[in-house]
């Protein structure tokens, strides 16, 4: 399963990149509007510095704009990713961006039935938002589960990206589904990363080689 980071954030970016564990990045207008300069050159700098797919988002709401937009977009750099609300004309231009070899991503999918429609307009990968489903009392998981079940039942090639997650089990239980891809915000990373028995036995570590260093005073690797 892929990760990417769900972060507009380039010095997070920067800091789990060089770790190894990010595949790639998504962003939304909510995203860049928590970080301070130009939304613009930002979108432009995090491309730049990530090699993998980078969601960057389209806000008009009508066909023509939005193909504008998009368009603009993906000469930001080869592996940007356009994002496109679920939307009949967002579906359009799915079909219209696919068509030129564009890569999409179809966000605010909320329903299995959106994430097959994506899928037939041509959607590179659907971003199902399991947190907000949870935040109304519904089980986001189940709908990756749906969505995984009918992509593999078609031999569908659209990737299922699980969006707004929200705690590490979310990751743990869409990587036992078959999920393709989660968007991570950073303070999930984190919490992926810790244990206190790491943290724990770690510090063991530690002391005992201190008390050998004590031992053996020239001790050096
Ligand atoms: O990628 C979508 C994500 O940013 C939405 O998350 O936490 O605002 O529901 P959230």
């Amino acid at each position: 399963m892929k990760i990417f980071l769900d972060t507009a954030n380039l010095d997070s970016i920067k800091k789990y990149s060089e770790m190894g564990i990010v595949d790639g990045i998504t962003t939304n207008p909510t995203l860049l509007s928590k970080e301070k300069g130009n939304p613009i050159q930002t979108m432009k700098e995090i491309v730049q510095y990530i090699n993998g797919p980078v969601s960057l988002e389209i806000v008009a709401s009508t066909f023509d704009e939005m193909m504008d937009e998009g368009l603009k977009l993906a000469k930001y750099g080869k592996n940007v990713v356009v994002k496109v609300p679920m939307t009949m004309d967002g579906l359009k231009v799915v079909k219209a961006l696919s068509s030129n070899d564009i890569k999409t991503n179809v966000t605010l999918i909320f329903s299995a039935n959106q994430a097959l429609l994506a899928a037939k307009a041509g959607a590179t990968y659907v971003s199902p938002f399991i947190g907000r489903l949870d935040d109304i009392g519904s089980e986001g998981l189940n709908l990756v589960s749906e969505i995984v079940q009918i992509f593999a039942s078609y031999d569908i090639s659209t990737q299922v990206l699980v969006a707004s997650v929200r705690h590490p089990l979310h990751v743990i239980e869409s990587a036992k589904m078959g999920a393709d891809v989660v968007t991570l915000p950073p303070d999930i990373l984190d919490k992926m990363i810790r244990h206190p028995l790491t943290d724990k036995g770690l510090d063991l570590f530690l002391n005992d080689w201190k008390k050998l260093e004590k031992e053996h005073p020239d001790l050096k690797f």
